[in-house]
């Protein structure tokens, strides 16, 4: 197993670099990550490369036995460079231009700076396709965050133009497609099409729509430039790139995956703890236990990426995390909880942010295994003891898959539609999806994340589809196909309502679901400051009588489904809003009404176990988590105490302890922050 640190020679006197590298072998590491922001020195004048002090310091983690990981440069180009080409510049929502200084702050569209980014990743893997200690490439870094993700420029609006062309094939479909008779919009040249910039009012959902395609398509193909020269010129190598959390992209994750030998991610936990204190109880659910669990959803995600391939975690938070304020420091044990809960949810390569802690430049507090005094201290010595005991696992464990049962659709066309039109102020489909998993995680079923046109459904039992807000016909006849074949489809409120071209449907709500759900919505409902409860019918699923509604809700008509709860106030009083059908051999469950995330939860647990056949691996108390690594009849449970105080577990069965050579069975107590690997006997 590849076990590492993200390492930056350049910001280290060459005289230490000697002592890194022992330190490393000390702590087990056999692989560094490096060069992914040293364009001005791989590049310091326009067409001069030098690589000879990579060179150096790649010689000497050689001879230490540690392979190298090189990242192209393209994230943050080098001073000369805007200097020369300002037109590179990423233009900003509000028509302005980014400032250089920062990162993530040129176009993906312009030519000129594919051109210079391929120049030198080209230089690049020219210098290293033969050097026995590289094994693969990132492309650029992070291309899925940065504080303006869409750029506005005059290059990305005529790449837009032409995407558009391509895409429409005439004028004429495209004003058909987008409506452009409203507001008197209907385009004569591609050349009128604006880029979706302040208006004097909201612009043609069908162009934004558009438009946010059109940027996550430019940053792929920006990325496959890269791929394509890495690929002819190092194919001994592989190729990944690191996404940060899945939450905040505004590009395609699954496009972006598709390209790649394998997908990487970066992963800061204690980060939740930052966006809590920032904003509290405001876009998404921070609660005391939610930070493992967003964590879990960044790798079921990554996981989901790859049709349920390994991954690796290219940066994992080492220390105090953040720029200019931190969070807290990783308590004793907890660095170690991190890196096994990469490996349960299935990474099979881990390397850890950053070696050092950095005196200088924007992420002076963004700490590293050693302090800024390079004194290693609890946090290497923990690295260390988690690197050698994670290589006793075995390459198998790593590279065994995450068997899971259920799966989410989550769709990057119904996120940019939501975010253009969220119907309702508080709808957000990140926070949706996460409502939907939450309840999952924490009762300890598997879900991979996937995207909606997956073609092959048949491995999973049940499918959750919250919010699919833009649904093709294509979509809808898998899932209708799921549910005929035997497979449980949970969907619900604001799914189905919008064509592909962001109109919405004329057919009557959950439009191409309306069959497989077999009901219908009769109207809708925002809700602001009404009180909106449902009351379950006798068959009190997952135990409910009554649960709040907030926000949305559906007034459902049932066709052929049977209704499972009814609202109790207002003028829909009586009538369905949650509804179960039976469709060919499977089921169809709709929830119509926003319920309060508990009853949310209880609801789709009681439903995926009692109509849908799966089972929690184990019944644990919360803030312990428990996930399965399988091939063929190898199995490794791990078992997650993300709390800070021990905690009584009860293992269902006898196990023996991967770690320690013991067996295990009846009622474990787990220290905080503690860890079990488990072999089934
Ligand atoms: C990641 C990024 C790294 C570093 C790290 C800490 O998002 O890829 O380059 O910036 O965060 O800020």
């Amino acid at each position: 197993m590849y076990y590492g640190v993200d390492y930056y020679p350049e910001h280290m006197p060459e005289e230490r670099w000697e002592e890194d590298a022992r330190l490393m072998v000390e702590a087990g590491f056999n692989v560094v990550r490096v060069g992914e922001f040293a364009w001005s020195l791989f590049e310091p004048e326009e067409g001069t490369f030098i690589f000879d002090w990579l060179d150096r310091a790649i010689v000497l983690l050689a001879r230490y036995g540690i392979s190298v990981v090189i990242g192209t440069p393209s994230a943050a180009p080098p001073p000369w460079l805007t200097a020369a080409y300002p037109q590179v510049l990423m233009v900003g929502a509000n028509g302005l231009p980014l400032s250089p200084g920062g990162r993530r702050f040129t176009c993906p569209t312009n030519p000129l700076y594919r051109r210079l980014a391929n120049r030198v990743a080209r230089a690049m893997a020219e210098h290293y396709a033969n050097n026995a200690a590289v094994i693969g490439w990132q492309i650029d870094n992070e291309l899925t965050y940065g504080s303006a993700p869409r750029c506005y420029c005059q290059e990305c609006r005529r790449g837009f133009q032409t995407w558009l062309q391509e895409k429409y094939g005439s004028l004429e479909r495209l004003n058909q497609e987008w409506g452009t008779v409203f507001w008197s919009q209907i385009y004569s040249e591609w050349s009128q099409i604006p880029a979706p910039l302040p208006s004097g009012a909201d612009h043609n959902p069908g162009l934004s729509l558009d438009y946010a395609r059109y940027q996550s398509a430019a940053n792929v193909s920006f990325l496959k430039e890269q791929l394509v020269i890495l690929r002819e010129v190092c194919p001994e190598h592989f190729v990944t790139h690191n996404f940060s959390s899945p939450m905040l992209d505004t590009i395609n994750n699954f496009d972006l995956g598709r390209e790649l030998d394998f997908v990487s991610e970066d992963t800061y936990p204690g980060l939740f703890q930052i966006i809590e204190h920032m904003a509290p109880g405001s876009a998404v659910d921070i609660s005391p236990h939610a930070g493992p669990m967003m964590v879990a959803w960044g790798y079921d995600c990554m996981r989901g990426n790859k049709d349920g391939r390994p991954f690796w975690v290219m940066e994992q938070q080492s220390g105090p995390a953040g720029q200019t304020v931190f969070s807290s420091s990783p308590r004793p044990d907890q660095l170690r909880l991190w890196v096994y809960q990469a490996i349960a949810h299935g990474a099979q390569a881990i390397v850890h942010f950053r070696w050092d802690t950095c005196t200088f430049g924007a992420e002076e507090y963004w700490h590293g295994i050693l302090d800024h005094d390079l004194v290693p201290r609890r946090r290497y010595a923990e690295v260390k003891q988690t690197s050698h005991e994670v290589q006793s696992l075995g390459d198998t464990a790593v590279s065994a898959r995450v068997p899971a049962e259920v799966a989410l659709l989550f769709s990057y066309d119904a996120d940019w539609a939501l975010a253009i039109q969220p119907s309702h102020p508080r709808l957000k489909y990140g926070a949706q999806n996460l409502s939907w998993y939450a309840p999952f995680y924490f009762a300890n079923i598997p879900v991979d994340v996937i995207a909606p046109d997956t073609e092959d459904l048949s491995r999973y039992k049940i499918i959750l589809a919250p919010a699919l807000y833009v649904l093709s016909p294509e979509t809808a006849q898998r899932l209708t196909a799921f549910v005929a074949n035997g497979g449980l489809l949970i969907t619900g409120y604001r799914s189905g309502v919008k064509e592909p071209n962001n109109q919405v449907t004329r057919l009557t709500l959950p439009g191409r679901l309306a069959e497989v759900v077999g009901a219908h919505v009769s109207e809708y409902d925002a809700l602001y400051n009404q009180t909106q409860a449902v009351r379950f019918t006798q068959e009190h699923p997952g135990g409910l009588e009554e649960a709040a509604c907030e926000m949305w809700a559906d007034i459902l008509e049932p066709t052929t489904a049977r209704v499972l709860a009814t609202y109790t106030q207002d003028f829909y009083a009586g009538r369905a809003a949650v509804t179960l059908n039976n469709y060919g051999e499977g089921k169809a469950i709709y929830v119509g009404a926003a319920l309060a995330s508990e009853a949310l939860g209880q609801l789709l647990v009681d439903l995926a176990t009692t109509e849908g056949g799966v089972q929690p691996l184990a019944q644990v108390p919360l803030g312990v988590e428990v996930t399965q690594r399988a091939t063929g009849a190898e199995r490794w449970w791990f078992v997650l105490n993300h709390t800070n105080e021990v905690q009584q577990v009860t293992l269902p069965g006898a196990f023996s302890n991967a770690l320690q050579n013991e067996r295990v069975e009846g009622t474990i107590a787990l220290e905080p922050y503690g860890v079990r690997v488990l072999r089934p006997l």
